[in-house]
């Protein structure tokens, strides 16, 4: 292909859970080379990904923000929400084309990492086959929070579950009782209802909850102290195995 022609590389950075320090070699090598720098936000926000990269942001540089129509507004189980968003993921993919199709490179920011329940995976999708696509991985957002605990979380042979708080009660019960150690995450509205499963179970004084983990607010205490009925979007919940005894 005519070099003039070559198409530009689609990187997903992982900038991990907050903390600027966390952020891979990796990932700041592929800021600092790419002359498109592409960010989720909520509509009017800076995107936490954008602050998270902020201190090495560099000059010149030609940025994206993509924001999403919808967040909690619509409830996420309803037609219309799944809707707004596919259209949303396919014109921001066909925005980023414009300048792929120009030959820049565009990384496109993600917290944690960007294939666990990352919004990174539905541009990618889309692009994939048809650009060169390089993923940076990222310290996952569990990892940070469960490192603030100070606690270990899975010896031996113990099984973790990670848990979307979105689950229906029935089901988050029935996965729970069957872990060893296992991460809630996708709090938000969902405290209360997660907060009982755990309180049925017997399991609340195995648990943490984790706000904001390793960004400068950060605030981690047993589960049994969070008294709020709801939880930032930046909130999770862990407990930590305890090791499986020899059958
Ligand atoms: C859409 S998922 C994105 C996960 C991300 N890609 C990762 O690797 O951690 C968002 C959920 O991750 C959890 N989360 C991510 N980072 C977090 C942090 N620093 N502190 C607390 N929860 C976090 C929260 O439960 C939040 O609702």
């Amino acid at each position: 292909m005519n070099a003039l022609h070559k198409k530009g590389r689609l990187y997903g950075v992982g900038l991990g859970p907050g903390d600027p320090e966390l952020i891979t070699l990796k990932a700041l090598n592929a800021i600092k080379s790419s002359p498109v720098i592409a960010w989720f936000a909520k509509a009017g926000r800076k995107g936490h990904a954008r602050s998270i990269v902020a201190p090495y942001m560099p000059q010149g540089i030609i940025e994206v923000p993509l924001y999403y129509p919808v967040t909690t507004e619509i409830p996420f189980d309803h037609p219309d929400y799944n809707d707004a968003l596919a259209k949303f993921y396919d014109e921001s993919a066909a925005y980023l084309t414009t300048h792929l199709d120009q030959g820049r490179d565009v990384a496109l920011l993600c917290e944690g990492d960007p294939l666990f329940y990352g919004s990174f995976m539905h541009p990618y999708i889309r692009l994939k086959d048809r650009y060169d696509v390089t993923i940076c991985p990222g310290v996952t957002g569990m990892s940070g929070c469960w490192t603030a605990t100070g606690i270990p979380m899975t010896w031996g042979d113990d099984v973790l579950s990670v848990l979307p708080g979105t689950l229906p009660r029935e089901e988050l019960a029935h996965r729970l009782e069957n872990a060893d150690a296992a991460v809630i995450m996708k709090i938000g509205k969902n405290f209360q209802k997660i907060r009982d499963v755990f309180d049925e179970l017997k399991l609340t004084d195995r648990a943490f909850y984790i706000e904001r983990g390793t960004m400068e607010n950060q605030r981690v205490m047993p589960l049994a102290s969070m008294i709020n009925d709801a939880a930032p979007y930046f909130s999770i919940i862990v407990m930590p195995g305890n090791g499986r005894r020899p059958q």
